[in-house]
């Protein structure tokens, strides 16, 4: 059984780098979007539109972590236009820094999922991860 969920995991991971390397623009679309998609609902419960819970916001601490880590390389030179990119080509302007802000949004998400166990500690904490994102886009995403 370990073995067969090896392989299928295996596979997984080939297709996905496949992919990446393929089709890096509708990748990291996919990528950001998912982010998107987990922060979404904890945005709510800044807010106070929706109850606080603990999984759901673990949840999106991880997702960003592991989108922060592939994010980088799925910006090649290569992938600079087409695919309805919303990159500005100030990204390649300075790459060393975008990538050091998708590092950054990784830490502070670790770092926030370490220290948020209850609400207060995540009202306190989640602010710092979202920073991140509009920090970023700001300069390096065409506004729509
Ligand atoms: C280091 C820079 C950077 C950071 C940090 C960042 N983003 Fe992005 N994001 C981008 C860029 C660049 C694009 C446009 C990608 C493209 O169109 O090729 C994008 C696109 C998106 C999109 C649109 C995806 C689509 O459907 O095309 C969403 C949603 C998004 N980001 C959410 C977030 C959220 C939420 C965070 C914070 C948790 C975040 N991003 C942090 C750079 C960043």
């Amino acid at each position: 059984m370990k073995r067969i969920l090896f392989a299928v995991a295996a596979l997984a991971i080939g297709a996905t780098s496949v992919l990446a390397q393929s089709d890096p623009i509708a990748t990291r679309k996919a990528t950001m979007k998912k982010v998107g998609d987990s922060v979404a609902p904890v945005g709510k419960m800044l807010k106070g539109e929706a109850p606080f819970d603990l999984a759901t916001v673990q949840t999106a601490l991880s997702t960003i972590q592991d989108a922060a880590k592939v994010l980088p390389a799925l910006f090649p030179d290569t992938a600079k236009t087409g695919g309805d990119t919303a990159a500005l080509p100030h990204i390649w302007e300075n790459k060393a820094d975008f990538d050091a802000k998708y590092a950054k949004l990784g830490k502070d998400a670790a770092e926030a999922s370490a220290k948020i166990t209850d609400e207060a500690s995540f009202k306190a904490n989640f602010p710092a991860v979202t920073k991140n994102c509009g920090g970023c886009h700001e300069l390096n995403r065409k506004k729509t």
